[in-house]
């Protein structure tokens, strides 16, 4: 948290994460020292834990929360996100993920999907504790996951506008997750139906403009613990390629072109993530992540001040800054 929270805040953030980190340890143990290694692959090669993080946020709008459910809301949230980026780098024939060879790369794509779908178990067996409705709104936000994926796959359909398709893949992708991390945080605590409502607003914005600024730092940077351009070798549109697309400067009619071409060869690629990385498009991506994150700042409004509201205020300034 880059603000200035009091640090009995930070302190008491910091405590209940390492409690989270714990138990997300012990949840990917298993009955044979393959499984628990493999489940524990991606999950202790680091992560930034945004969505453990949006979760303690989040509870602190309501009542007094005990450390077993808070902790068991957090390890859900995240093991959710963690299969599925065993499942994603299969999807994606990912060789890296947070630094780490992805497990696909390690064991195979069989072994990465079971993973995949063991550490799904052990979501589901936690957060059948929690109570029915936090069980369906896991059920839902699996839903929009993998039909977010699938879109993804597939494409626009004949005649579908593509940046529209594009945001609702990220808003079903990673918004979802992000949103329902938020209301888990509320429904812990037991907070307030409005508390609920503005904080699924803000999980829903935040998570978009989260893989928005995920995309373009794709393009951007050389130090994400992933292959850069991957999206731009596997054809995966991102913002700042769907506006090099809908632009009709001349100017740009060749880098257009270079977007289709064949990109396996390492030095075509770094070529066009050259150009890329120099037009104006970078730019008008990263005004279009700032505003988002603006409209996610004003769900927060009509929350009660206080280091909670602060740290989500500030992370809408993180979220943008990663990609900056
Ligand atoms: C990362 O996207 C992927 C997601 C945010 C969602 C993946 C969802 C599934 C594979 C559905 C299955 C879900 C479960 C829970 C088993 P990305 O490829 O743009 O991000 P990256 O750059 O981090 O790879
Ligand atoms: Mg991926």
């Amino acid at each position: 948290m880059s603000y200035s929270a009091s640090s009995e805040f930070t302190d008491l953030v910091s405590a209940k994460l390492a409690l989270v980190e714990d138990e997300l340890g012990r949840q990917a143990g298993a009955e044979t020292p393959f499984v628990t290694e493999a489940a524990n692959h991606i999950i202790s090669a680091g992560g930034k834990r945004f969505r453990p993080l949006l979760v303690v946020l989040c509870s602190q709008f309501g009542d007094e929360v005990r450390d077993a459910d808070l902790v068991r809301a957090a390890v859900v949230m995240e093991l959710t996100h963690v299969a599925s980026l065993y499942h994603d780098d299969v999807m994606d024939e990912a060789s890296k993920r947070r630094g780490a060879p992805s497990a696909n790369l390690r064991w195979g794509n069989s072994v990465a999907i079971m993973v995949g779908d063991y550490l799904f178990s052990k979501a589901s067996l936690a957060v059948a504790e929690l109570g029915v409705d936090f069980v369906k709104l896991q059920a839902q936000t699996f839903s929009r996951l993998v039909q977010g994926q699938i879109a993804e796959t597939r494409g626009p359909s004949e005649g579908e506008d593509p940046l529209a398709h594009y945001l609702k893949v990220v808003a079903d992708k990673t918004g979802s997750l992000i949103a329902a991390s938020a209301v888990f945080g509320a429904m812990v605590s037991h907070a307030s139906v409005e508390t609920v409502t503005a904080l699924e607003q803000f999980g829903e914005d935040i998570g978009e403009v989260f893989q928005l600024a995920d995309d373009l730092i794709d393009i951007t940077s050389t130090v994400t613990g992933k292959t850069p351009g991957t999206d731009l070798r596997e054809n995966v549109p991102t913002l700042p390629t769907l506006l090099l697309r809908a632009s009709d400067d001349p100017a740009d009619a060749e880098l257009k072109g270079m977007l289709d071409a064949d990109l396996s060869d390492d030095a075509v690629l770094a070529d066009v993530l050259e150009q890329l990385r120099a037009n104006h498009v970078i730019e008008e991506a990263r005004v279009e992540i700032q505003r988002r994150a603006d409209r996610a700042r004003t769900h927060l409004a009509p929350l009660p001040d206080g280091d909670a509201k602060q740290a989500l205020a500030a992370l809408c300034d993180e979220v943008v800054s990663r990609s900056s």
